[in-house]
């Protein structure tokens, strides 16, 4: 495989942009690939290799690359402009139909991100409450933020130290760490802070180090000790939201949060974010209440029309159910293969979502963290010269869509024996 222009990009790169990347995550070692475009599963780097893509973006992606309805929506909406500042006819639409969808959802307001989601949703859970320490589960990514830059200490009750340089210290004391799937842990830590907790923020399925599945009962134990304690809960559903049901996992697994946030998949490829909850809690935010949010791009009409034509393809084609079973036949594939290999790793996913561990099913982070993490980087880097790009990372999960047809996972599942044989 050549990649002279990749390596000559990256040398270029590197000069202008930290690591030569936009976003860490992005910095494959020893050199990246740099896209020229991208269709249906495919990616084509800047030496005309192509790529299946498993990694869509970090999951915004679910029609596929450069879907024409979805193209076709962009222009449509370009025709009439790209950025009122103004309040449009899509954003009460678009609201509307998120809220029938989330009917947790009272209220919600438009954002850029899913990080400016989470920092909002949990602005208002502090907000809301008048208390400032927060929980959230250890290995849950909810952006790049500084409230939750940070990693737990030894124990699930010790005070966080932060995860990048540049967080105060003062910030990450308020930030509790708990492991996922310990409802035990969760119920000291709430019992330790009386009064003091505004909320608990978590991806219901956690997708950043995985994807690691909720035990069965456990989401409901949540939302029972977070209501006994008095303390909001936010479900982040970034990656979860209309993928694993249109409702997200919040519909899918029938547990009601205070507060959630959306975003990928509802931008259609495009920069979204979108936070909203109980109507009492939402109607302080600003103007009608003291809670402050603002943004030039909030609610950027090209990115609801792109959401908003996602959303009538996956609902009217049932894209989901479609692509829950290509989710199943990439995971039975995959653990098939591992299975006569005699190696002891396991294929963890649901819906749309998968990853193959090199360890034992973690039942949360400490756990996750015991793979073997440099053999799967061995694995992607073989997988990548078979011409298949997986998250680069033990700790991210793989994505599915729905231009990934049989063929293409059949493709896949025999790069991935070859690569696991080798
Ligand atoms: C669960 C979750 N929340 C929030 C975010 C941040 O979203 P964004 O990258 O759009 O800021 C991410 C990003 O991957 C995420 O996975």
């Amino acid at each position: 495989m050549q990649i002279d222009s990749s390596i000559r990009l990256f040398d270029c790169a590197k000069k202008v942009m930290p690591g030569g990347v936009s976003s860490p995550v992005r910095a494959i070692s020893p050199c990246p690939f740099y896209t020229s475009r991208a269709e249906g599963p495919y990616l084509w780097d800047a030496d005309g290799n192509r790529y299946i893509d498993y990694c869509l973006a970090y999951g915004p992606m679910i029609l596929g690359h450069c879907h024409p309805a979805i193209a076709s929506a962009a222009a449509d909406q370009m025709s009439r402009g790209w950025l009122y500042g103004t309040p449009s006819l899509l954003e009460v639409a678009a609201a509307r139909r998120i809220s029938r969808l989330y009917p947790s959802m009272e209220m919600l307001r438009f954002v850029s991100t899913g990080t400016e989601a989470t920092m909002a949703a949990i602005r208002v859970a502090r907000g809301a409450t008048g208390r400032d320490k927060i929980i959230k589960i250890e290995g849950g990514f909810h952006g790049a933020h500084d409230s939750v830059l940070v990693k737990a200490g030894s124990g699930a009750t010790t005070l966080s130290i932060p995860d990048s340089k540049g967080v105060p210290v003062d910030t990450a004391r308020n930030t509790l760490q708990v492991p996922y799937n310990d409802l035990d842990a969760l119920e000291k830590v709430l019992s330790s802070y009386p009064g003091q907790i505004a909320c608990l923020i978590m991806e219901p399925v956690l997708g950043n180090i995985g994807p690691v599945l909720p035990l069965p009962g456990y989401l409901e134990g949540v939302r029972r000790l977070t209501k006994e304690h008095d303390v909001l809960l936010i479900f982040d559903e970034v990656i979860t939201g209309f993928r694993l049901s249109l409702g997200g996992a919040q519909e899918l697994f029938g547990v009601k949060p205070d507060l959630t946030t959306l975003g990928k998949i509802i931008g259609g490829g495009f920069p979204v974010g979108v936070f909203g909850g109980r109507r009492d809690l939402m109607e302080q935010v600003a103007p009608e209440g003291g809670i402050y949010q603002a943004g030039t791009f909030n609610g950027s009409p090209v990115s609801l029309a792109c959401g908003m034509a996602t959303l009538d393809i996956l609902e009217k084609e049932k894209v989901l159910d479609k692509l829950n079973l290509t989710g199943k036949q990439m995971r039975d594939g995959l653990q098939e293969i591992v299975a006569d290999l005699g190696y002891n790793y396991h294929v963890v996913g649901i819906a749309s979502m998968f990853k193959i561990f090199f360890g034992d099913e973690p039942q949360d982070y400490a756990q996750a963290l015991k793979c073997d993490k440099n053999s799967y980087l061995a694995f992607f880097r073989r997988m990548l010269r078979a011409g298949i790009f997986l998250t680069p990372s033990q700790y991210e999960t793989d994505f599915i869509s729905a231009a990934h047809n049989s063929q293409v996972i059949e493709t896949t599942l025999e790069a991935a024996r070859s690569c696991l044989k080798n």
